[in-house]
């Protein structure tokens, strides 16, 4: 949550700060605000609202001119959007800042900082932290950090000016995320990698604890005691326009029409000999065929990603799989054994209920393997396993790319898995793999194919008040990525449910023209669905079917149908998912909502 970036250097320092903070809009975007070194003072400019209401703002009332300063782009947590609660605060006569994080103990910490008579602008706990550094600050910058970061508790990565040290910028952090991205002439600090693209693809990680001080000379990192590290530099592989739009209206069109090579570039180079391999992962099959139970342990889309693979995994290896929301694993005492293998899926990597329900299972004593996007992230450089999806930077909060190649990841796993366990022979295993290889080509086709009719689609769907998704089996597993889909972008509400299930009570919801999105693509469970879909039209539903080019489709089962390319029965999710990602998309579109950026959330959840 929140984006800060920063930096020194021979350019306009808030042109670099505004260009900076666009590409991590992503993060929050309740208010944005930079401070910069101008003649010798700090100063700040601040406003509620977009990055574009700053920009304005700056236009009337003049930009900050220097070539020093930091950036924020906030998603609020302690204190409504406003102006005020805007980052960068400043601490009084001698630190402004920004922050990305939370600090848990800000309460007693303000407390303590108002009987000494200091008072507060704001109600956020930023400003906690910089009035605490600002009365631990007696002129050595690097002391007063360390002696602020052993009195706060929490998360957060911070970027630090020191009014009296006009050449220099500090930035720390705990583990929230930063980078220091290296130039020529430049340095930059950035909560991601796609801020500071433009400028350079040369970057460091900073480790928890490690302070990083930014100035004309270049960077240097030392401990919070002072003593200098040498620290590896890193080379990013994603270039600017993979970052950018691409001619798209949206990212979030651009990144659905990015499946196919996200996933052909995630799974093509894990494939040997027509085979799954992923000893590149350390993940060998004879680790695999010693595991008894898998947990899978996720947010929000990499959650769903997770059921797919329950359903993949449970019917090829017959491995029980406990797919669970990383929020409630990481506090109802799970039940995991050493010989668990427990796998953590994010896109971020800094999801900080799975990052947390992460370190857990390894205090448990489990094998935790993560799939993830983002490179270097947290939970990628701690989990024992590590198989990175290939997606390349996803900007929309919407994930569509992501949990494409989520999914292809667990069936590799899934396929290899069987394998291992001798579940399935070396000829199902090849013609398995063999189809997920060309699952990018029948993907593209799709997009292709049903674009326009997605289009068509959603324009039903624009009055509701309330819908659902039904399907079942992995139809099921799918639907709730569709209806999460929907509701976050569309706002509209919308619930996914077992299509066996509604009978059981949901049915009484149904009312006359209700719309209902049925998904129905496994063949031993189709007549079953589509028994249940008579059931809800005959109470007044207005049907939208997702099913295959082989489905026998009876006139009075739907209103509307959406087929796609039929592939082996156990892949269809990866197909289905399309007309599904589109669906949600146009009804947006039509709603005249922000696509990329809706409303209440944001990207990368970095907070509990
Ligand atoms: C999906 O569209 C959402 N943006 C959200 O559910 C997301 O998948 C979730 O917050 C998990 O994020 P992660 O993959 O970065 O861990």
């Amino acid at each position: 949550m929140c984006g800060i970036v920063g930096y020194v250097g021979p350019k306009d320092c808030s042109e670099v700060l505004v260009s900076a903070l666009r590409k991590l809009e992503y993060r929050g975007y309740d208010s944005a605000g930079i401070a910069v070194f101008e003649d010798g003072n700090i100063r700040i400019a601040k406003e509620k609202g977009r990055l574009d209401d700053l920009v304005a703002k700056m236009q009337t009332e003049g930009t900050p001119k220097g070539h020093i300063g930091v950036g924020h782009t906030r998603w609020a947590t302690h204190g409504v959007p406003s102006a005020k609660n805007s980052h960068p605060h400043a601490g009084g006569e001698k630190v402004t800042l920004v922050h990305n994080g939370i600090i848990e103990n800000y309460k007693e910490l303000k407390e303590q900082l108002e009987a000494q008579g200091r008072s507060f602008v704001s109600e956020t706990d930023t400003e906690v932290v910089a009035q605490l550094l600002d009365s631990n600050y007696e002129g050595d910058p690097i002391e007063a950090i360390a002696k602020t970061l052993s009195q706060v508790e929490g998360s957060f990565a911070l970027g630090i000016l020191f009014a009296d040290r006009e050449g220099e910028l500090y930035a720390v952090r705990r583990e929230s995320p930063l980078i220091v991205g290296v130039g020529e002439d430049e340095t930059f600090i950035a909560s991601d990698v796609p801020a500071i693209i433009k400028y350079t693809s040369q970057y460091y990680l900073l480790e928890h604890d490690e302070v990083a001080v930014l100035s004309e000379n270049g960077v240097k990192f030392c401990t919070l005691e002072g003593e200098k590290i040498e620290k590896e530099l890193k080379v990013a592989d994603w270039d600017q326009e993979a970052a950018e739009k691409g001619g798209y209206e949206h990212y979030m069109l651009k990144e659905i029409h990015e499946q196919p090579t996200a996933v052909k570039t995630t799974i093509t180079p894990r494939i040997s000999n027509g085979l799954p391999n992923l000893e590149e992962c350390s993940i060998t099959p004879e680790k695999l065929s010693e595991i008894k139970q898998i947990y899978v342990v996720a947010c929000g889309t990499a959650m769903h990603a997770g059921m797919v693979g329950k359903y993949v995994i449970e019917k090829l290896a017959r491995v029980p799989v406990h797919v669970d929301i990383a929020s409630e694993f990481r506090y109802r005492e799970p039940l995991i054994n050493k010989d668990d293998l427990v796998i953590i899926i994010s896109q971020s990597g800094e999801t900080a209920d799975s990052l947390a329900a992460m370190r857990l299972a390894k205090q448990m004593g489990a094998n935790t393997l993560a799939i993830v996007n983002a490179k270097g992230s947290s939970i990628a450089r701690e989990a024992d396993m590590l198989i990175y999806t290939h997606a390349g930077p996803e900007i929309a909060v919407a994930s569509t790319k992501a949990y494409m190649v989520q999914i292809s990841v667990m069936y590799l796993l899934g396929f290899e898995l069987a394998h291992a366990k001798g579940r399935i022979d070396d000829e199902t295993c090849r013609r398995l793999t063999s189809v997920l290889s060309g699952v990018p080509a029948v993907i593209e086709e799709t997009i292709e194919r049903v674009d326009a009719q997605c289009n068509e689609g959603a324009n039903k769907l624009l009055e509701a008040e309330s819908l659902l998704y039904i399907g079942r089996g992995l139809d099921y597993a799918l639907s709730m990525e569709g209806s999460l889909k929907l509701k976050e972008i569309s706002y509209i509400h919308s619930e996914s449910y077992a299509a066996g299930e509604l009978k059981h009570g949901t049915i009484s919801l149904i009312t006359d023209g209700m719309p209902v999105i049925a998904v129905a693509t496994q063949n031993a469970l189709y007549d079953k669905t589509v028994s249940n879909i008579k059931e809800v039209k005959a109470r007044g539903a207005m049907v939208i079917l997702v099913c295959d080019d082989d489905a026998q489709v009876g006139e009075d089962v739907a209103d509307f149908v959406i087929r796609v390319p039929r592939i082996e029965e156990i892949l269809m999710p990866m197909v289905a998912a399309v007309p599904l990602q589109l669906l949600a998309y146009y009804t947006s579109v039509h709603r005249g909502n922000d696509v990329d950026k809706p409303r209440n959330l944001a990207k990368s959840v970095t907070v509990e």
